[in-house]
C-alpha cells in the first residue's frame, strides 16, 4: 500500500462540508483500505472561520479557497458550496492544476456540466457529481456505468424532499400550500428563502443531469420545462382524492417514441395511490427508470440532508482517488446521442381540469365541442352545481400538451366557462 496520502481540499464546511470533514477523520482507517492510500485533508475552504464546527480540524481552515485550489500538491478538491460563483471558477482552478473534483453543485452541472466534462478531460482528470441528484440515493452512477450497456427510455422521480414534504402535508392534513410551506420551514425542511425548491428549480436541474446522463445527450436547465408547487391548492389535493390520486411534484425525462428526441420536465401531477411513487412521504426522494433490458428500477431514499449527501460525496472521492492511484480516470460525458430536447407542447400525457361554468342547457355540449374540435378525447367528467353555477371537472385521455393548451385557451373565451380553475397532468398510469 501506498503510505504518501492523497492530499484533499473542501471547499465548504456548512451542513454537508462539515459531514465529510467529520467522517473523513472518523472513518480514515477504512478509506484508506478502501482506497490503498491514506487520504489527508489538506485544508477547508470556508467564508466564516469564526464559526464552531464541531470535529473539524481548526487549524486547516482558510477564507482563500483559491490558494488552496492552487497549492498543486491536491489530488481532490470537494466543492459542496453551490451555487454558479464562485464554484465554477474554483473548478476550473482546480482542474488547470491537475485536481479532479467532486461536486454536490446540481445548478452548475446543470447549466455548465458540458464544459466542466470538456476541462476535466483536458487535464485528464475527473469530475464526478453524484451528490448533486437526490443526496444520498444513488442514481447518477447506476445510470452511467451499471446501465451503460442497457438503453434507459424513461426517468420518473421525486427528487426534492422540501416540495414532497409540503405535498404531502397537504394531503395528509388538509392544508394549505401556505400552512404546509410554514411547517416546512419551523421543521427546517424548506430554507428561509424556499424559491429555489417550490419554484422548481432544484428539480429541473437535477432532471437536466439525469437526463443528459440516461440519454447520453446535452441537456441544460434551459431545457428543462418547470412548473413549481406555488399554485398548488387544497382543492387540486383534495381532487386527486376523489379520483384515487395524490399530486406529487415530478421529474419527468422521457425519451420520444420514435426514439428521435427527449423531453425532460418538472411539474405537480396527479398519480395513483396505487402507484410506488405516491407512497414516497415527507421529505424522501424516489427514482424510476425504466430500461429497455433492465425494466423498471426504482431507488429510493433520503433525498437532502448533511449525513445522506456527504455518504454521496465519500462515494465519489473514494472513486475519484481509486482513479488517482491507478492513473486513470473514470467515464467523462457521454453525448453521443445528440438527441434534441423537444418543447413541451410536444409531450403527451392525460389532464384533469377543473372548469367553474354557467349550469345551463347545453353548457356541457359546448364544452365538451371545444376538446373536441382540438382533438383532446375526454376520459370522464364530473359535474355538481349550485345557484345556477357548476364546477366541471374533466379528465382526459392521452394528448399533447400543445393541444391541450389550444383547448384551454379555448375554453377561457367561451362565455360560459366562468374560471378554468386548475389544469394538472395526470401521470403514471
Ligand atoms: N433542497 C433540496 C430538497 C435538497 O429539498 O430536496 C438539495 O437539492
Amino acid at each position: 500500500m501506498r503510505t504518501r496520502p492523497l492530499k484533499v481540499a473542501l471547499l465548504g464546511c456548512g451542513v454537508v462540508g462539515s459531514e465529510v470533514a467529520r467522517i473523513m477523520t472518523t472513518h480514515a482507517a477504512d478509506l484508506t483500505a478502501r482506497i490503498g492510500a491514506p487520504v489527508e485533508l489538506a485544508g477547508i475552504a470556508v467564508r466564516r472561520p469564526n464559526r464552531v464546527r464541531e470535529g473539524v480540524p481548526a487549524e486547516l481552515v482558510t477564507t482563500d479557497a483559491t490558494a488552496l485550489v492552487k497549492r498543486g500538491d491536491i489530488d481532490v478538491v470537494v466543492e459542496v458550496i453551490g451555487g454558479i460563483e464562485p464554484a465554477r471558477s474554483l473548478i476550473s482552478t482546480a482542474f488547470e492544476h491537475g485536481a479532479s473534483v467532486v461536486s454536490a453543485n446540481k445548478a452548475l452541472v446543470a447549466q455548465d456540466g458540458a464544459a466542466l466534462h470538456a476541462a476535466a478531460l483536458e487535464r485528464g482528470v475527473d469530475l464526478y457529481y453524484e451528490a448533486a441528484v437526490a443526496g444520498a440515493i444513488p442514481l447518477v452512477r447506476p445510470l452511467r456505468e451499471s446501465l451503460a450497456g442497457d438503453k434507459v427510455n424513461r426517468v420518473l422521480g421525486i427528487v426534492n424532499g422540501t416540495t414532497n414534504f409540503i405535498l404531502d402535508r397537504m394531503d395528509t392534513s388538509g392544508a394549505g400550500y401556505s400552512e404546509a410551506l410554514d411547517e416546512a420551514t419551523a421543521l427546517g425542511y424548506a430554507e428561509a428563502d424556499p424559491t429555489a425548491d417550490v419554484e422548481g428549480f432544484d428539480a429541473a436541474a437535477k432532471a437536466a443531469i439525469l437526463a443528459g446522463i440516461a440519454f447520453h445527450t446535452r441537456v441544460t436547465l434551459d431545457d428543462v420545462h418547470r412548473e413549481g408547487i406555488t399554485e398548488v391548492t387544497a382543492s387540486d389535493i383534495a381532487s386527486a382524492k376523489r379520483m384515487g390520486c395524490t399530486v406529487k411534484l415530478l421529474a419527468i425525462c422521457e425519451r420520444a417514441e420514435d426514439g428521435r428526441s427527449v423531453t425532460a420536465r418538472v411539474h405537480p401531477a396527479m398519480i395513483p395511490l396505487s402507484h410506488p411513487l405516491a407512497s414516497v412521504r415527507e421529505a424522501y426522494n424516489a427514482v424510476f427508470v425504466e430500461a429497455e433490458a433492465a425494466g423498471r428500477l426504482m431507488f429510493y431514499g433520503p433525498g437532502a440532508g448533511g449525513l445522506p449527501t456527504a455518504s454521496a460525496v465519500l462515494g465519489d472521492l473514494v472513486a475519484a482517488c481509486r482513479n488517482r492511484l491507478g492513473q486513470t480516470t473514470g467515464p467523462g460525458e457521454s453525448a453521443y446521442t445528440r438527441l434534441p430536447v423537444s418543447p413541451m407542447g410536444d409531450v403527451i400525457t392525460r389532464y384533469h381540469i377543473s372548469l367553474d361554468v354557467a349550469d345551463k342547457p347545453g353548457v356541457l355540449a359546448q364544452v365538451a365541442t371545444v376538446f373536441s374540435e382540438h382533438g383532446v378525447s375526454i376520459d370522464t367528467v364530473r359535474q355538481q352545481g349550485k345557484d345556477g353555477e357548476a364546477s366541471l371537472v374533466v379528465v382526459t385521455h392521452q394528448a399533447s400538451d400543445a393541444a391541450l393548451t389550444a383547448t384551454v385557451e379555448a375554453l377561457r373565451r367561451l362565455d360560459t366557462v366562468r374560471d378554468v380553475a386548475s389544469i394538472m397532468r395526470v401521470e403514471g398510469e
